[in-house]
């Protein structure tokens, strides 16, 4: 009689066309039952168009007939709904006070690290009139869907990547939201994208406290936020602010990274404090969480994300910073 992992092992060979992570993954696979050669599997119908659902009844019976002793194959579908579906380990947001501090830079810099040590990673870009990740990671196709959810679109590295920018009709349109409208579209981004069993979600806001950031922190189940600033920031009132907000919201803060932190000259390994003294202690002071690390200025990070290709930088700095969120986030307990 053939066993269920022989039958889980063939499901993990299937792969819904445009989707990288598989059937499993994507924790569509709700039931199997084997019954001497027969095989029955229940599948949910989230986010799978009816194109989809009868293109993998024939991929799961081709696949699965060829395991040995199995006689019938049988799939049926149950509807559900992508909230019943996501497993999620870990949610992170990544914050600051204002803008163009590299908060996106970051968000995508960290799901790349963490994708890189081998765990299922999503992006939710919660900036939406201003999104930029998908730029970054050089997405322009449409996500996939039915009326029932949709799926993120894997990055390179197979990053599930939800953002405004890919539902748009233009890359260059205007979102032009007021707070409830926008409110009600991250609250889909969570609610109604099928982003299956994921290790890790990093989740990009927008700068500043307002209606973004109150909406995912009320909606969403965060394990900690993240807090970037630059040392060009004059005073430590606006992280000061955003993690108030946090901690009102009963929210962890994991601590403060420090980005465009230094210029490190790469013939000599010297760094240039091109802003002046670093902010970092005096932020995590502030914040009563410790400095996550430092990010140096470099321009081969700013042309990759001009190309796209953001997953292709990797650094020391940002392992560092990976791991320090890594031991924060095993640390129980909240600040
Ligand atoms: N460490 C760095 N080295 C070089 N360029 C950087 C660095 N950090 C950010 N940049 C560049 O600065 C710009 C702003 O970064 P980013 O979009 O990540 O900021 P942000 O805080 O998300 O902005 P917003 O508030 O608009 O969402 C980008 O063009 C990015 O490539
Ligand atoms: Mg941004």
């Amino acid at each position: 009689m053939p066993s269920k992992q022989e039958v889980e092992e063939s499901l993990s060979q299937i792969f819904i066309p445009g989707i990288t992570r598989n059937l499993l993954q994507m924790n569509l696979v709700r039931d199997i039952t084997i019954d001497n050669g027969n095989v029955k599997i229940s599948l949910a119908t989230t986010a799978v168009s009816d194109k989809i659902q009868d293109w993998l009844k024939d991929k799961i019976a081709g696949m699965v007939s060829d395991i040995t002793d199995v006689h019938e194959v049988t799939t049926e579908f149950v509807s559900s709904t992508p909230k019943e579906l996501n497993q999620i380990g870990r949610i992170i947001a990544v914050m600051s006070g204002k803008g163009g501090v590299g908060k996106s830079l970051v968000a995508g810099l960290l799901a790349a690290d963490l994708s890189r040590r081998g765990n299922d990673v999503g992006i939710l870009d919660a900036d939406i009139t201003g999104p930029s990740i998908p730029k970054m990671f050089g997405l322009t196709t449409r996500p996939i869907g039915s009326d029932t959810g949709i799926m993120p679109l894997p990055s390179t590295q197979g990053i599930g990547i939800m953002s405004m920018n890919l539902l748009l009709p233009s890359e260059d349109e205007a979102v032009i939201w007021r707070g409830p409208l926008m409110s009600k579209a991250i609250t889909q981004f969570w609610e109604e994208v099928l982003w299956g069993k994921l290790d890790y979600l990093i989740i990009d806001l927008p700068p500043g406290t307002g209606d973004a950031a109150l909406t995912i922190m009320q909606t969403v189940p965060l394990n900690g936020v993240v807090e970037v600033f630059t040392s060009q920031d004059l005073t430590t009132m606006v992280v000061r602010k955003a993690i108030k907000m946090a901690q009102k919201m009963n929210i962890r803060v994991l601590g403060v990274i420090e980005n465009m932190s230094y210029l490190l000259i790469p013939e000599t390994g010297k760094k240039i404090n091109v802003f002046g003294k670093s902010k970092g202690e005096e932020m995590a002071q502030a914040s009563n969480s410790p400095l996550l690390g430092q990010i140096p200025i470099d321009p081969k990070v700013a042309d990759l994300c001009d190309q796209g290709k953001i997953e292709s930088y990797e650094s020391d700095a940002v392992s560092s910073i990976v791991a320090n969120i890594l031991t924060a986030l095993d640390k129980k307990g909240k600040n």
